[in-house]
């Protein structure tokens, strides 16, 4: 099978190392990928956005599946053109990628299915916001309606900071936020495949947003994850299939919509129970470098079948017993003003630990073999062991062989969980 990877993060690095060690590949490439890809995957320097390009692309490659792993291209249509030019993809159209691509229309979408989440007030002037600010109180969490990188999500007890990110949010073209409820509890991560019709859960991870120890300080990307998630309730997963996942992918299928690609369940577990916190139309980052980590069935085989309608044709998948860690490596003044172009090292004696892995997110090669930090988070160092504590040391070993000036991670990915 050959394969087309689109994006450029560790998220994609995660997805093309699965691949590339699934027998049923034969060629992988990528759009346009980072160096670490570049070891696994021919690159080609394609704008992700460009739907005709990525479609024509996938045609000259001949390639047999196109992955897209960022949300930014699904809401483009990159995947409507690559459907176009009868090539199977494997992420929603635009369509239905609004489920990410906008809060309100996902809000919609879960109150017509069912789907139990805190009732949002959608505004679009700042008078409305201040008094939704009042009107639910602190803490405040304000959702900018359209995609933001990750920035547009603010939940603060300072009900000055929540009006200033509405007011900024108001100020896009079509600036319109959502103010909600604020939902206690720990958050899980579940990705559920879909091709359409059918869904098949894989299994939960937890991330952390926040940029310091013990969540502190600003929202990022995701700081690190791991799973399994010893602490979660049994059923959990069933409970997410049935409550949330199927009822939006039929509610899509309804609307003439149909939703194939991954349906990305952000959950708080909140003292009422099981809320959906948002959605989104792609994978985790860096969620997925610890699913796939642990994932044993071969994936190519797993994301064609949903790509091309056929997820019930697919035997249960199996999973590995290791647990696996993530730590992502961030750059000196992430997220606020990250400083790029400082070289890295230590890459290799990293990636030769036993149960490391080092995935590349925002990496650029440099003159003579040289690689270089080119955006906010730089690498996500995976480790895989056979409990979460086992996983913790060997991702923290891969980080500590890391050297690149001014960078930053959390010490505490998974701490508590490990029992560490
Ligand atoms: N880890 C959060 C996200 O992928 O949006």
């Amino acid at each position: 099978m050959k394969i087309l990877v689109v994006g450029t993060g560790a998220r994609e690095h995660a997805l093309a190392l699965a691949l590339s060690q699934d027998p049923a590949v034969t060629e992988l490439h990528a759009a346009p990928g980072n160096p670490g890809i570049g070891a696994l995957a021919v690159l080609h320097p394609v704008d992700p956005l460009d739907g005709d390009a990525v479609a024509a692309l996938a045609t000259s490659l001949g390639v047999d599946l196109v992955v897209v792993g960022p949300e930014a291209p699904l809401v483009a249509g990159v995947a409507d053109a690559v459907r176009a030019a009868g090539v199977p993809v494997f992420g929603p159209g635009a369509e239905a990628a609004r489920l990410e691509g906008s809060k309100a229309f996902a809000k919609e979408v879960m109150a017509a299915a069912g789907v139990p989440t805190a009732d949002p007030v959608v505004v679009t002037d700042p008078e409305r916001a201040a008094a939704a600010l009042d009107t639910f109180g602190a803490p405040y969490v304000v959702k900018d309606d359209g995609l933001a990188a990750g920035k547009g999500v603010v939940v603060t007890e300072d009900r000055a900071a929540a009006l200033a990110h509405a007011l900024a949010c108001l100020a896009k073209p079509g600036g319109r936020v959502v103010v909600e409820d604020y939902l206690d509890g720990p958050e899980v991560s579940l990705f559920v495949l879909s091709d359409g019709t059918h869904v098949v859960p894989l299994v939960p991870a937890q991330d952390f947003k926040r940029v310091g120890d013990a969540d502190t300080g600003p929202n990022t990307g995701g700081m690190g994850a791991y799973s399994p998630l010893p602490w979660a309730p049994a059923g959990l997963v069933e409970e997410v299939v049935a409550q949330v996942a199927q009822p939006t992918v039929d509610e899509m299928a309804r609307r003439g919509t149909p939703f194939a690609g991954v349906l990305y369940c952000g959950l708080a577990l909140t003292s009422r129970g099981t809320r959906v916190v948002e959605f989104n139309a792609r994978f985790g980052d860096p969620e997925t470098q610890v699913v796939l980590a642990r994932l044993a069935t071969p994936l190519a085989g797993v994301l064609l079948a949903a790509a091309t309608g056929r997820l019930t044709e697919l035997p249960p998948l199996e999973w590995r017993e290791d647990a696996a860690v993530t730590v992502v490596v961030a750059s000196s003044g992430y997220p606020e003003a990250p400083r790029t172009g400082d070289v890295i090292e230590g890459l290799a004696d990293a990636a030769a630990l036993p149960g490391v892995d080092v995935l590349h997110a925002g990496t650029a090669a440099g003159a003579d073999g040289a690689v270089l930090s080119a955006g906010g988070r730089v690498l996500s160092v995976v480790g895989t062991g056979r409990d979460l504590a086992a996983a913790r040391a060997a991702a923290y070993a891969g980080v500590e062989r890391i050297r690149l000036d001014g960078s930053h991670h959390r010490t505490d990915i998974a701490r508590a969980a490990a029992g560490a």
